[in-house]
């Protein structure tokens, strides 16, 4: 059986899906590997790397897809592409399906077979292919490199001779994986750090790596079976949006990483939170493509609001393409060797696997 995988549109997506060290690992699981020429190139990544791996490099898009069982993207092909693939071929990646619902459905009436890995469930089983933790890992990292070289202050405490500068603060608003490493990220650069969420086990979570956790008085613990925040209520929202504006007016650096699966991002930050905000503050948002948590963000545009700069791009992961790549092409290769049978040499569609059946987009 043959995996494959063709270039993505550099316009929008600079990962990839195969690296040349999993390459190897496909290959001693007993599968080919067919890539299109110059695919990782943008990377830096030269196709004798992966061919000394065992890769075949082809000429086009089209003989990559006319010769693979399986192919291995990042995001949904192009439409001319996905036009190209055939009856009982498999097509994996990031597919958006809430997006793409139409173009998912024209191709799965053709007995062609699609896994969304954003659909892959929390369980411990697939943590090794869980592509929304190990992305949103690198967001939040990333998300405080770049707001902090917007800042133009010092982010630690720094004792002088010529007097003190006192240590930036920041608020991180949601505190699952992406927020997590803000914290992390944040404390280890010396900022003092605020986080808040919906869900109460965050709380230990936050404190465990040095924050100081905000807890909305009253708070009922909004957190569904699978882990994940529920919609706040109206009385929430507004004891939330109480202590966010105190807050706020000693914060200098605010990275916004809440989402609700499937819904739009909920709205946090608004405008007359914003003005009591020094000026020079800088509110980056991760969640900017899903709407975004503050009311002025607008995607891969900074915003000035009163001289605080407000920022959230479509794709903060293209800004670190390669740990991105290396982590994603991990994660999808688990999956990979999870749906793929050694003694059958086929790649095997069992329903009664949980991952199997919640990651196949019906
Ligand atoms: P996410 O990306 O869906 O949301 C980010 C954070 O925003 C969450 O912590 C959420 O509670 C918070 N949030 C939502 N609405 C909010 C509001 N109005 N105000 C403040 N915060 C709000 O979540 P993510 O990062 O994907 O993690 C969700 C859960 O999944 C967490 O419980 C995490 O521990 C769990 N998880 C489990 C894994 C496993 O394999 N068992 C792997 C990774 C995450």
């Amino acid at each position: 059986m043959i995996v494959g995988s063709i270039s993505e549109n550099l316009n929008q997506e600079k990962r990839v899906a195969i690296t040349p060290d999993v390459v190897k690992k496909y290959i001693s699981l007993g599968l080919k590997v067919n890539l299109t020429k110059d695919y990782a190139i943008h990377l830096g990544i030269k196709d004798k790397e992966y061919e000394a791996e065992g890769a075949n490099i082809l000429s086009s898009d089209q003989e990559v897809i006319q010769n693979s069982n399986a192919i291995l993207q990042m995001s949904i092909l192009s439409d001319e592409n996905l036009n190209k693939l055939k009856k009982d071929q498999i097509l994996i990646g990031v597919l958006n399906p809430f997006l793409n619902e139409n173009k998912l459905k024209d191709i799965i009436s053709k007995n062609i077979i699609c896994f969304s890995l954003e659909l892959l469930p929390r369980i411990t089983r697939a943590q090794s292919m869980d592509i929304l933790s190990s992305q949103a890992n690198l967001a939040g990292y990333k998300a405080v490199i770049d707001s902090f070289a917007y800042f133009e202050k010092a982010i630690p405490m720094m004792m002088t001779a010529a007097g003190t500068i006192s240590a930036a603060k920041v608020l991180v608003v949601g505190a699952g994986v992406a927020g997590l490493q803000a914290i992390a990220t944040a404390k280890r650069m010396g900022a003092i750090v605020f986080a808040t969420d919906v869900r109460m086990a965050s709380k230990e979570q936050v404190e465990s790596l040095g924050g100081k956790f905000l807890t909305v008085e009253g708070i009922e613990n909004l957190e569904t079976e699978g882990g994940y925040a529920k919609e706040t209520s109206d009385d929430f929202k507004k004891k939330q949006e109480q202590l966010l504006k105190e807050t706020l007016k000693k914060i200098d650096i605010v990275i916004c990483t809440a989402l609700i699966p499937g819904k739009k991002a909920p709205l946090i930050i608004k405008k007359d939170m914003i003005d009591v905000m020094k000026s020079g503050s800088i509110i980056y948002d991760l969640a900017a493509i899903q709407g975004g948590n503050s009311e002025l963000t607008k995607v891969n545009e900074i915003i000035d609001s009163g001289g605080v700069k407000i920022m959230g791009e479509s794709n903060i992961l293209n800004k670190l393409p390669i740990s991105a790549s290396n982590l994603y092409a991990k994660n999808l290769f688990n999956f990979i060797n999870n749906l793929y049978d050694k003694e059958k040499n086929n790649f095997i569609i069992n329903l009664d696997d949980e991952i199997i059946e919640k990651t196949k987009v019906k």
